[in-house]
């Protein structure tokens, strides 16, 4: 069975190859074929691989390509984690946006914005592409804003494009851990958009353990989005939000941290990135060591300034592995041998949040099988959840539409309607400085 991995100069892309070299049962991967548009890139991470690889008798083979056509043919899964504009591009995000008091995030904010606006338009060719050349794929989209792109992408595709995301699923997993629960017997009852989600209970053996994690402070100041949100919020809003939601509910707090940061995450990224792909181009460098410790700096440096301000301390050893390939192996599995799993995944609605259209992409727990992810219904979110759903929703629409038409204007409306940008006059300065910068919103006349 082939995989093809597009984004596949990625620095993630190790990740997702060594959870497929722990797969040696009947019907696994047998072939990855990695495209990217740099090749360096490919050559770079091709060696990370092939390090990984020594010693495995029934590894994957690799192979690598810049043509994306010829990457698509003959493919049973598509993984999709591209940049478009790549770590300079959302640096370039997270600056603007910062210059003007508002949040400039990859996903969240005037920063998802802008990201998405550059970033649907290649998602939408790729989705077109797949239709021709690989009508039976399915597409596994890593490539955020997520939510976003898989629903650009399944008005071509249908339910064959999935979203995913580690975020609920190691938000699902800390709240079973800290309840005592194993994460196979508990059921996560979660649900809202990508980056914008929240844990109302977690049931194990029928009953709702969720009351006592919140009635527990010592509990709740024992794992990441406890510490994150504080007792008290979590308390007064009885969930517990994605770690994204404290872009929303700390916005102040962390508008100044990011604008005080010597770096913004981009450009630290970025820096860190480009030594990690400088290095390995050495004939003689330690190609996965020299990724090993890069990642290890990459993880423990995740949201740092959110941390910082809500005084969370670091991160926990558990937290720091085994999300992101985990997540794409077990969707991949369950649909390729038809092995029954629940999944927390971007999927079209459905009528499961009725205040959304059925085609909008939510994140939800869902059935898969060989006939792909069904969401589970869930119980409605209270009216603030709701308010925050079917806002962001709207801008996804707007920059859908302004991705389709090409209309300024319709960008303008998209930032301008995002709860985290706050005033019009500001969402026009976001265009005008985005297109200043960005080759790839040149089609924004
Ligand atoms: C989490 C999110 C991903 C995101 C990543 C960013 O895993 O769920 O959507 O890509 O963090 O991490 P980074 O190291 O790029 O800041
Ligand atoms: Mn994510």
């Amino acid at each position: 069975m082939r995989l093809t991995i597009l984004g596949g100069g990625g620095f993630r892309v190790p990740l997702v190859y060594g959870a497929l070299l722990g797969d040696h049962a009947e019907g696994r991967v047998t072939r990855v074929v990695l495209h990217d548009v740099d090749a360096g890139r490919l050559r770079a991470i091709a060696r990370v691989l092939a390090e990984q690889a020594a010693g495995v008798p029934d590894a994957p083979a690799v192979t690598v390509t810049t043509d994306l056509d010829e990457a698509l043919r003959g493919a049973a899964f598509v993984f999709s984690a591209i940049r478009v504009g790549g770590l300079e591009g959302r640096a370039h995000d997270e600056r603007i946006a910062l210059a003007e008091g508002v949040l400039g995030q990859e996903t969240v904010g005037a920063g998802g914005v802008a990201y998405g606006l550059r970033t649907v338009p290649v998602a939408v060719d790729i989705a077109r592409r797949v239709a021709r050349l690989a009508p039976d794929a399915w597409v596994i989209n890593f490539t955020n804003p997520a939510g976003l792109v898989t629903e650009a992408m399944s008005r071509h595709l249908g339910d064959r494009v999935i979203g995913i995301c580690d975020s609920p699923v190691g938000l699902g997993r800390r709240v079973a851990r800290v309840l005592g629960a194993r994460p196979g017997e508990a059921w996560v009852d979660y649900v809202g958009l990508n980056h914008l989600g929240w844990v109302r209970g977690l049931r194990v053996a029928g009953r709702d353990e969720l009351p006592r994690l919140l009635a527990d402070p010592v509990l709740l100041g024992s794992f990441e989005e406890g510490r994150l949100f504080g007792a008290d919020w979590l308390r007064s809003l009885g969930a517990i939000p994605n770690e994204y939601l404290h872009y929303y509910y700390f916005t102040r707090e962390a508008v100044r941290a990011y604008r005080q940061a010597d770096r913004t995450r981009g450009a630290f990224l970025h820096d860190q990135q480009a030594r990690f792909y400088a290095g390995v181009a050495e004939p003689a460098a330690p190609a996965l060591e020299l990724w090993n410790r890069t990642r290890a700096e990459r993880e423990a440096t995740y949201m740092a300034e959110n941390r910082e301000t809500a005084g969370a301390g670091e991160r926990e050893d558990e937290d720091l592995s085994g999300g992101y390939e985990d997540v794409a192996l077990a969707l991949m599995r369950a649909i390729a041998r038809d092995e029954r799993a629940t999944l927390i995944l971007n999927v079209r609605n459905r009528g499961t949040l009725s205040p959304l259209d059925g085609d909008a992409v939510i994140e939800v727990p869902c059935l898969v099988d060989a006939s792909g992810a069904h969401p589970v219904s869930v119980d409605p979110l209270p009216d603030h959840a709701t308010g925050l759903v079917c806002a962001v929703k709207a801008v996804e629409r707007e920059v859908l539409a302004a991705a389709r038409s090409g209309s300024r204007a319709t960008a303008v409306k998209a930032f301008a309607l995002h709860p985290l940008v706050d005033s019009v006059n500001v969402a026009r300065r976001l265009v005008d400085g985005y297109t200043a910068v960005h080759p790839g919103l040149a089609y924004l006349g």
